[in-house]
C-alpha cells in the first residue's frame, strides 16, 4: 500500500513531525522542551479519553487492557500504561514502533507490547481489549481500507469494552456542497483525498516530505459497522485540524 510505504518513510525521517504536524516537532528542531510539550499533549489527550468514557459512557471504567491502533512514536502508550495492567500498540511503520520502544524504555514503561500491524489485524490474534483507542489514524489510508480494518478491529473489543476511534468525515472547504466531497476531477484518484506535504508533481523534489493523505470517511457507514457489531450507545465529540473535520467515537459494545 503506498500509504504504508509513506508512514514508513515519516518513521524514518521525521517521525514526531509525522504524528503531529507542527515545525517545532520537525527531528531537526527538536528540542527537550519541545519533546516534552510533545509527551505532554499525550498525557492530556489521555485525561480527555478517561473523562469522556466515565462521563457519557461508564463512571467507573478502568481498562485491564488497551489497545493503541496506530501508535506512532508512543505519545499515548506511555500515558494509557499506568491506567492498564496491559497496553499494546500496533503501528504500520516499523520505524514508529521502534521509536516507541525507546520511548517506553525511557519513560520506564514496561506493561507495553508493541506489533506491527496488517489488515488482518494478524497481531492481535484471539485478543479482546476493554478499551480500544485510535487517533488521527484512519484519516490517512483509504476509507475501503479503513472500514474492514475498523470492522475487524470491533472483533477484538471485549463484551462491555469501549471504543474510542477518531475519523474525518469531512473539510471545512466543502462548505458549499454541505460538507460532502464534491466529485473528484478525472486526473486524480483519490476522490476526496487532499495530498498535504508534498507538490501536486509527480516526482517529488529530492528532499520532500512523503506523503501525507487526509481521507474523509462516510459517517453512514462507519455507524452501519458500529450497530453490526453489538453497539447500542456512543458519544460524539467534533475535531477540527486545520479545516480537516472529524469525529471522535466514544462507543460500548453490549456485554
Ligand atoms: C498521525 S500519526 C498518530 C500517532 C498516534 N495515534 C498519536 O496520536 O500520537 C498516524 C500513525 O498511524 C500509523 N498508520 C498509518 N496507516 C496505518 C495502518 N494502515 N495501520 C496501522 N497504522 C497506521 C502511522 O504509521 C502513524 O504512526
Amino acid at each position: 500500500m503506498t500509504t504504508d510505504i509513506a508512514w514508513e518513510e515519516w518513521g524514518r525521517k521525521d517521525p514526531y513531525f509525522g504524528v503531529i504536524t507542527d515545525p517545532k516537532f520537525r527531528r531537526a528542531e527538536l528540542t527537550d522542551a519541545a519533546r516534552n510539550e510533545f509527551f505532554e499533549s499525550g498525557r492530556a489527550h489521555v485525561d480527555y479519553v478517561l473523562r469522556m468514557i466515565r462521563q457519557y459512557l461508564s463512571p467507573t471504567f478502568q481498562p485491564a487492557s488497551v489497545l493503541d491502533f496506530g501508535c506512532g512514536v508512543g505519545r499515548l502508550l506511555v500515558h494509557f500504561s499506568p491506567t492498564a495492567g496491559e497496553v499494546v500498540g500496533v503501528d504500520v511503520s516499523i520505524s514508529m514502533l521502534e521509536e516507541a520502544q525507546r520511548n517506553c524504555n525511557e519513560f520506564g514503561v514496561s506493561n507495553v507490547r508493541l506489533f506491527p500491524s496488517d489488515d488482518r489485524l494478524t497481531a492481535l490474534a484471539g485478543s479482546h481489549y476493554d478499551l480500544i483507542h485510535s487517533f488521527i489514524v484512519f484519516q490517512h489510508m483509504a476509507p475501503e481500507r479503513g472500514r474492514e480494518i475498523f470492522r475487524r478491529m470491533l472483533g477484538h473489543l471485549a463484551a462491555g469494552g469501549i471504543g474510542a476511534v477518531h475519523f474525518s468525515y469531512s473539510k471545512t472547504c466543502y462548505a458549499s456542497t454541505n460538507g460532502v466531497a464534491p466529485p473528484a476531477p478525472a486526473t486524480t484518484s483519490l476522490p476526496g483525498a487532499v495530498r498535504i506535504w508534498r507538490t501536486s508533481a509527480a516526482t517529488p523534489p529530492p528532499g520532500a516530505d512523503p506523503e501525507m493523505q487526509m481521507n474523509p470517511y462516510n459517517l453512514n457507514e462507519l455507524l452501519f459497522i458500529l450497530q453490526g457489531a453489538g453497539v447500542r450507545r456512543f458519544h460524539v465529540e467534533f475535531t477540527d485540524h486545520g479545516g480537516e473535520l472529524g469525529v471522535f467515537l466514544f462507543f460500548q459494545k453490549l456485554p
